[in-house]
């Protein structure tokens, strides 16, 4: 292989943010190199089922949409953001059927629009339940039919490279910080490269497997946030971590989705007593914003001792339930439930970021040449709590202004090159005592699950912080140490990616939207964003 590997646009990460922003940019005659550390297909987009919200019916208007995002966000959306972004919408959805993607219908041909919460009308379009895999196909097929872009699976992108690192072994180099580069783990080979390249977009998706029991899929290690921090980005809101009401329980520790769609077409939760206890917790009841919905699951399943809630759909019509949701119809089937009669265990499991790194509305980071789109960045739009499908609009309508941005960057760096470094292995070959790695994997996720989750205390938060530092002192000591590998790369992302949470968490001393403490039960007027950069 040629050293350096080049291109005008590494993206990292393969779902719907990532794989829009290389289409358009690939129109526009950009190389472009996205890198994913399983196959392509493997993304959080993949796993989302209820579907994307957008204004697209008469009935409905963008006022309306904004009003319920605000509303959601319980005061920290960014209004401006807000407005920009869903007045996109349906822009974004038209860029979505343009890549193939076929929405479901009603039987007269409009356009099928679901209900969740917190939303004032219907306008989640969808794909029966499986709209992520659907959007996920579409685009994976555009994009391995575009020469302009290159795929790379079983790479893991280790380190963005930025002229600031590169001027410690070079004080020659004078200029102002921009990105240059990407170290890249090569999986297969078992060794890092170093890829050259004008810009880098992170679309790395979520973090939810910092915790125990999360609907994410294992990829969702926060690799993009963990990278970003190190490159002296800013980091946004961690402390605001939206916990699903409705996952499926199970003795194993998996966690599939029960779309809220299913409480948008009626699902009544019960506590184990058979009550409908939502009524005594909010009027808008199984249809409150998520954060009220997961608190109150939280609070009964205390309450009761409980391991788990029900959530029945046993009275909405086997027609509907077939048609509407054969995913979740048939993974309950395979496992004993017939969720036309049976009602469904539920329990709240870690599923969305809302904050992460900042960026403005053209995707770009506070570092030059370094762009982030979809779950991992925070632009403003979801707030405290983010708003039941925004994010697949917000990962469209960013990724078409982000390519456009992005575009510009590139045609004007065209003039600047330099000399990367390569990449400086640990001296020492994999340790046959690596299964402490797997131990301290396993105590990240225990400790943030049992001290950073739904209800949070400052002395919770503290032992949480305390934990977290002596796990880093060790993976550091691995990293620095040993030849790396993806167990160890992922681990080293966890820890900083929850120390990020847990920082964040104890600079917010009030209760808001998805961060509610015990020690700090109200909100205060002054309303800040949390903000964390290496000084
Ligand atoms: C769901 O289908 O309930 C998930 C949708 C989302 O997280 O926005």
């Amino acid at each position: 292989m040629d050293f350096p590997k080049k291109y005008d646009i590494i993206i990292v990460g393969s779902g719907i943010a990532g794989l829009c922003v290389s289409l358009r940019l690939a129109k526009k005659g950009h190389t472009v190199g996205i890198i994913t550390k399983k196959s392509s297909a493997d993304s959080n987009t993949n796993y989302a089922q209820g579907g994307i919200a957008a204004v697209t019916s008469n009935t409905d208007g963008i006022k309306l949409h904004v009003q319920d995002t605000l509303e959601a966000g319980d005061g920290l959306c960014n209004r401006h953001v807000v407005e920009e972004i869903l007045k996109d919408g349906p822009k974004g959805i038209k860029t979505l059927i343009d890549e193939g993607v076929i929405f479901s219908q009603l039987e007269d041909g409009r356009i099928s629009l679901g209900k969740e919460g917190g939303h004032s009308k219907r306008r989640i379009l969808h794909v029966k339940d499986m709209t992520g895999k659907a959007i996920e196909e579409a685009l994976l097929n555009a994009v391995s039919a575009d020469a302009q872009i290159e795929t790379l699976e079983h790479y893991f992108a280790v380190d963005v490279i930025t002229t600031d690192k590169l001027k410690r072994s070079n004080p020659d180099i004078k200029c102002a910080n921009r990105t240059v580069g990407l170290f890249v783990f090569n999986i297969n080979k078992k060794c890092v490269e170093t890829f050259e390249t004008k810009a880098v977009l992170l679309a790395t998706g979520g973090i939810g497997q910092i915790y125990q029991f999360t609907t994410n899929p294992s990829i969702a290690t926060g690799d993009g946030i963990a990278m970003a921090y190190r490159a002296n980005a800013i980091i946004e809101n961690m402390e605001f971590i939206q916990f699903h009401p409705t996952a499926l329980y199970s003795q194993q520790k998996d966690r599939f989705l029960i779309s809220e769609a299913l409480r948008g077409e009626g699902g009544i939760l019960r506590n184990l007593e058979g009550e409908a206890f939502m009524e005594r917790y909010d009027d808008r009841r199984e249809l409150a914003p998520r954060d009220v919905v997961a608190r109150s699951i939280d609070t009964e399943m205390k309450r009761l001792g409980s391991e788990h809630l029900w959530l029945d759909v046993s009275h909405i019509e086997l027609k509907i339930l077939k048609h509407r949701f054969p995913g979740i119809y048939n993974y309950c089937k395979a496992r004993g439930i017939s969720i036309d009669k049976d009602w469904i265990p539920i329990v709240p499991a870690a599923h969305y970021l809302c904050g992460g790194i900042h960026t403005n509305l053209s995707g770009e980071t506070n570092i030059k040449g370094l762009y982030a789109c979809g779950e991992v960045a925070c632009t403003g739009l979801h707030g405290a709590n983010r708003l039941a499908s925004n994010s697949l609009l917000e990962a469209v309508v960013m990724a078409n202004r982000g390519a456009s941005s992005l575009d510009q960057y590139i045609s004007q760096s065209n003039n600047f090159t330099l000399d990367l470094i390569k990449w400086i292995d640990g001296d020492l070959e994999s340790s046959d005592e690596r299964v402490i790695l797997t131990h301290n994997k396993e105590e990240l996720k225990r400790t943030m699950w049992d001290y950073v989750s739904i209800v949070r205390t400052s002395k919770r938060l503290d032992r949480a912080w305390s934990r977290l530092e002596n796990l880093e002192k060790e993976i550091n000591e691995y990293y620095w140490n040993f030849k790396v590998d993806v167990t160890l790369l992922e681990l080293r992302n966890m820890i900083t990616t929850a120390k990020l949470v847990v920082e964040s968490s104890q600079k917010r001393k009030e209760s808001r939207g998805l961060h509610y403490t015990l020690d700090f039960p109200y909100k205060l007027e002054n309303i800040i964003t949390t903000s964390i950069q290496i000084k």
